[in-house]
C-alpha cells in the first residue's frame, strides 16, 4: 500500500550544509521507514526521485540531498510550509539484528542512510564506528551526530582539509577484521571497492546500491544491476555481499 500511496509532506526546514548539500526536514506520517529504505519524492510537474532518509523521528523525516539536476535543484528552493508528496517506504532496509561490532562507512551523501542506522544501533546499545568520506571539510555531515550517540566517528577528506587524508575505503582496508558487520553506501566505484574488500576478507557486509530508480516497485526495469538481474528498488537497495556474489556481481 505504501508503495503507491502518496502522502502529503510539509517542509519544516531546508538547511544548506554547504554548497549543493542540504538537510530537508519534512513533517510526514511514515512510522515504518527504517534505515536503508528509500522513498520517492514527488514534486508535481517534476520527476519523482528516490531518497534514503537520514533520520525519521517524532513524525519528522530528514532527507540529506545533493543538488545534481532539475529535481534536486528545485528541492533546494523549498521553504517552510511548502507541500510536496512522498511514497514509501520502499525496498529492503539494512538488517541490524546482529549484536556485534558494526562499521558504517559512507561515501559522500551515501552517508545519509548510515547515520540513520547509527541511531538504531545506539538505541540497541550495539557498538559502531562511523566513517564518513567527503571531498573537503565543508561537506562534513554527521560526524558530531555520531559522536553524540556514543559511537566512534572518523572523517576522511580527499583534500586533507580535516581528519584523515584519503578515502574511507583506506580505513576499511586497514581495519576490516576488527568488525563483525560492515554497512556501506556511496557512489558505484566506492561500493565496488567495499564489495571487493569484504568479499576477500569474508566479513559480513551490506551495501546500499544505486541505479536509476523510476517506478520504485519492480515494474520498469530501469534499476537492474546488469550482471545479476537484481532490481535495486525491489531486491535492494541494500544487498549482502554474499547475495551479490552469488548472483554474479563479480563478473
Ligand atoms: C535508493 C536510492 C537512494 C538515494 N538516496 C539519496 C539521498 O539520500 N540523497 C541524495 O542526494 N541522493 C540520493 N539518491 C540519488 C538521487 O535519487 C539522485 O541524485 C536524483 O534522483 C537526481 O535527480 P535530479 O532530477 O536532481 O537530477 P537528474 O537531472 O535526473 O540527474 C542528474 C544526475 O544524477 C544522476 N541520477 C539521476 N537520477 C538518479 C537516480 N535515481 N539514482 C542515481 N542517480 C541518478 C543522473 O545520472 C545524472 O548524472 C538515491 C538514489 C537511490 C537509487
Ligand atoms: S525502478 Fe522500476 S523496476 Fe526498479
Amino acid at each position: 500500500m505504501g508503495k503507491i500511496r502518496y502522502r502529503r509532506a510539509f517542509v519544516k526546514e531546508n538547511i544548506e550544509v554547504c554548497r549543493d548539500l542540504y538537510h530537508l526536514y519534512l513533517e510526514v506520517d511514515m512510522k515504518n521507514v527504517e534505515p536503508g529504505h528509500f522513498i520517492m519524492v514527488w514534486i508535481p510537474e517534476l520527476e519523482e526521485v528516490p531518497m534514503a532518509p537520514s533520520l525519521y523521528r517524532d513524525g519528522v523525516m530528514r532527507i540529506t540531498y545533493k543538488v545534481v539536476g532539475e529535481t534536486t535543484k528545485y528541492m533546494s528552493g523549498l521553504s517552510i510550509g511548502d507541500e510536496i508528496f512522498v511514497r514509501g517506504p520502499l525496498g529492503k532496509p539494512f538488517d541490524l539484528s546482529m549484536n556485534g561490532r558494526y562499521l558504517l562507512i559512507g561515501g559522500g551523501v551515501g552517508a545519509a542512510p548510515l547515520i540513520y542506522a547509527a541511531h538504531r544501533l545506539a538505541e540497541k546499545n550495539y557498538s559502531f564506528t562511523y566513517v564518513e568520506g567527503v571531498p573537503n571539510k565543508g561537506y562534513k555531515m554527521f560526524i558530531q551526530e555520531a559522536i553524540s550517540m556514543g559511537g566512534e566517528a572518523i572523517l576522511y577528506t580527499e583534500d586533507g582539509s580535516e581528519g584523515f587524508s584519503g578515502l574511507p575505503t583506506d580505513y576499511l582496508r586497514d581495519n576490516i577484521n576488527d568488525y563483525d558487520m560492515v554497512l556501506a553506501c556511496g557512489p558505484e566505484a566506492f561500493n565496488k571497492a567495499v564489495y571487493e574488500l569484504c568479499r576477500d576478507s569474508k566479513v559480513n557486509c551490506q551495501i546500499s546500491m544505486e541505479r536509476i530508480v523510476k517506478c520504485g516497485v519492480g515494474v520498469c526495469g530501469s534499476c537492474v544491476i546488469e550482471e545479476t538481474g537484481l532490481l535495486v528498488c525491489l531486491d535492494g537497495p541494500v544487498f549482502s555481499v554474499s547475495m551479490l556474489r552469488e548472483k554474479g556481481y563479480d563478473c
